[in-house]
């Protein structure tokens, strides 16, 4: 299958008057075409800070080291022109809390005309393709001239989408789309991330989220991150059918909604916290919360393991098995 993107050792910090904080450390990730990939984990464990790296790198977030691969550029190396070229009409980004921080000056059709200005494209055109977007997505024409306060929070996300998604880019990052929305608008909105993979719209998407269950409506691929590193990965079935890493299995836990019914495993729930990544614990990262620890994972990280060809876990209990 097509890769597109790779990332290899991936790390980025942010630089902080008190040191590094070590958000992205060490992450191997591929996405392939045309796939939707979940991106889950507890607040705080860098999926920000992953997510707006690839697309919109900017200080204090700094770009330590590995490497991105995306369609043939490194991502880590790109000049910034480069950069500005392929955002929106390769790579796009939905950012977390994106449907609060659109400007209330500007009505939707301004937005537009940035875009188109920034690309160097025909406004009309641009206004033409937001209008097949919005007919899509199944929005009223008439949003193009309100200002994005007149939106409720369901529609001006639908808005953020339409605009993220106008040059039909091959990466769409999705920061916490849903979060802020209620449930009902929320269901609507994961089911118009599938349909515009479906419809090539968009070619794979990678779908941040601390919710399992909202991922699992959408994903063929899961990447569990724990405190700057992907823990666990596979197909999304598979892991939370059968998830391996004690992390994993924590966040299965306390989703009693999942409605699966693990007979045989009794799964370990998940006390405390996050670390703080400025100084993280040595070892696993894991290792503090976790009830499986032994003392080697106090000591050394463990290696990320490879299972059946692809699905991983990064934990000291497969190490031998
Ligand atoms: N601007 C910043 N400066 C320093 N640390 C930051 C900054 N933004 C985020 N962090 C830290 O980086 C870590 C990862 O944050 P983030 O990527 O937002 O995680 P998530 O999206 O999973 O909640 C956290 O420990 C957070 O405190
Ligand atoms: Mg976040």
């Amino acid at each position: 299958m097509d890769m597109i993107l790779e990332l290899d050792d991936y790390r980025v910090y942010y630089k902080t008057l008190s040191g590094y904080v070590k958000a992205v450390d060490g992450v191997n990730l591929s996405v392939a075409e045309h796939e939707i990939i979940g991106l889950i984990g507890e607040s705080g464990c860098g999926k920000s800070t992953l997510a707006l790296s690839l697309a919109l790198p900017k200080p204090p977030m700094k770009i330590m080291g590995g490497k991105a691969n995306f369609l043939g550029i490194d991502l880590t190396r790109i000049p910034w022109k480069k950069r500005r070229e392929i955002l929106l009409s390769k790579l796009s980004i939905i950012p977390q809390y994106a449907l609060d921080s659109l400007p209330v000056i500007k009505k939707i059709r301004d937005f537009l005309r940035d875009i188109a200005r920034d690309k160097g494209v025909d406004e009309e055109k641009v206004f033409e393709r937001f209008k097949e977007r919005i007919n899509f997505i199944g929005l009223p024409r008439e949003v193009i001239d309100m200002y994005p306060i007149e939106l409720s929070g369901g529609m001006r996300q639908r808005v953020v989408i339409a605009l993220a998604t106008l040059f039909s880019p091959a990466l769409l990052i999705a920061d916490e789309p849903t979060s802020a929305l209620d449930v009902t608008t929320q269901r609507h909105v994961l089911e118009l991330f599938s349909e515009l993979r479906d419809n090539n719209i968009v070619g794979s998407i990678i779908f941040v989220t601390h919710d399992i269950a909202s991922v699992r409506q959408i994903a063929d691929k899961l990447a569990v991150m724990y405190a700057g590193k992907v823990v666990e990965y596979g197909d999304l079935e598979e892991v939370i059918r059968e998830p391996l890493h004690p992390y994993t299995r924590g966040l299965i836990k306390a989703v009693p909604t999942l409605g699966i019914n693990y007979k045989k495993k009794r799964l370990k729930g998940l006390a405390g916290s996050p670390p703080s990544l400025l100084n993280p614990p040595p070892g696993c990262r894991f290792a503090p919360r976790c009830p499986y620890a032994r003392e080697e994972c106090r000591i050394n990280d463990p290696p990320t393991i490879v299972l059946d060809g692809y699905r991983t876990v990064k934990c000291w209990l497969y190490t031998r098995r």
